[in-house]
């Protein structure tokens, strides 16, 4: 620093003098350049002034010096001012820079105040959010917990409903089957009781009283068919199909794997009440003639389907029913829901209706061991 100091100490007189000599615009221009110099080596205005006044006081020493001291003074300071007009210069940019600076650090304030406004705003949001979400989790869990409640009433309700069906059941044949039976065998008897009696009337009477038997029975055995707790759930199935076709002419066809028996009691009476229902929805609007009942094993899951050839209906009526009150199709889905199976309609207009349900079966595997059967009307 003191080296350049020192250089350019040397050449500021030597120019200052030349130009007190000559005031020449060349001479100016080389002091403007002088004053760069000296701020791109690190030097500022006092240093400048510094070395301008060393200069001065060498030239007032030097006694060729003829000028007036006003037209040296005069001289000296525009060249002084020429020297240090690059320091003007760049203080100027400064200053414009620290304007423009200001400005945008104004700007960049705002921005942040309004970045700011628009954080707390989304916190506020977020804060209302999460409130609600924790609301919504509240009221699913809540809405879970009533639906695990209605699934477990409806499952006491189908249990107590099967539980009545086979006391009324029993009763009927037990009690009313027995006491028609009795009053079948007084009314054989009735001719050589009460001698004179017309046979006609007794044999009438006779004929009425078996088929009352023949109702009670049938009805006991919808009700609750003691042959699927004693025999298993292809007997009773098969004897309600028998007596289903013969009763409404259809021709069922009754086709199912021995796998079927490997069933719990509740699925066993869930396919039972789905197949009843089936056919009994058949019978009532299908107008079909023949139905299919096919239980069969697939991919692990035992599979009942009913299909019949009717004219089937409007898928969209299966939404309907449950407006309608119609309880038949929803009571087939519920059972089978509860026994976690699943439950599928196909309903084709015009060209039959499929109903099918698959549960899970533990059986162990083996042959299908079918068994087929028809019954006709
Ligand atoms: N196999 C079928 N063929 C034609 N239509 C059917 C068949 N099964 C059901 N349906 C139609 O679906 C509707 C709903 O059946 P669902 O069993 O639920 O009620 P429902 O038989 O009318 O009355 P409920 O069974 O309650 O005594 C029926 O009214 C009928 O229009
Ligand atoms: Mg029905």
């Amino acid at each position: 620093m003191k080296a350049l100091t020192r250089k350019l100490t040397l050449r500021y007189g030597s120019l200052l003098r030349r130009y007190i000599a000559q005031t020449q615009e060349e001479v100016l221009a080389q002091a403007n350049g002088l004053g760069r110099a000296a701020m791109a080596g690190g030097l500022g205005v006092l240093e400048m002034t510094r070395i301008h006044q060393t200069s001065m006081i060498q030239l007032l020493r030097e006694a060729e010096f003829t000028e007036s001291q006003a037209a040296v003074m005069q001289s000296s300071e525009t060249f002084l001012l020429e020297a240090l007009s690059p320091f003007e210069m760049t203080y100027r940019g400064f200053q414009e820079t620290n304007i423009r600076l200001q400005h945008l650090i104004k700007d960049k304030e705002n921005a942040n105040f309004s970045l700011q406004r628009e954080v707390d705003k989304r916190k506020q949001s977020e804060k209302i959010l999460r409130a609600r979400e924790s609301r919504m989790h509240d009221l699913l869990a809540e809405s879970q917990r009533l639906q695990q409640n209605l699934r477990e009433y409806s499952s006491q309700i189908l249990g107590i409903q099967e539980a009545e069906r086979r006391r009324i059941s029993r009763e009927l044949h037990d009690d009313v089957g027995q006491a028609l039976t009795a009053a079948s065998i007084a009314f054989e008897n009735l001719p050589s009781s009460h001698p004179g009696t017309p046979e006609a009337s007794v044999q009438d009477a006779r004929a009425l009283l078996q088929d009352a038997m023949v109702k009670v029975h049938d009805f006991a055995r919808d009700l609750r068919p003691t042959i699927l707790d004693e025999l298993g759930l292809l007997p009773a199935l098969r004897s309600y199909l028998d007596r289903f076709a013969a009763r409404t002419g259809l021709h069922i066809t009754f086709r199912a794997t021995q796998h079927a028996e490997t069933l719990g009691e509740d699925e066993k009476i869930t396919l039972f009440r789905v197949a009843q229902e089936s056919l009994t929805n058949v019978a009532k609007h299908a107008r079909a003639h023949s139905v299919k009942v096919t239980i069969s094993r697939n991919r692990g899951k035992l599979r009942m389907d009913v299909c019949d050839d009717g004219q089937s209906f409007d898928p969209q009526n299966f939404d309907q029913a449950a407006k309608k009150h119609r309880l038949g199709l929803l009571g087939m889905q519920e059972r089978v829901r509860l026994v976690n199976g699943s439950f599928s309609l196909l309903a084709r207009p015009g060209k039959g209706t499929q109903i099918r349900v698959a549960l899970p079966c533990q059986g162990p595997l083996g042959g299908p061991g079918s068994t087929n059967g028809k019954s006709g009307g």
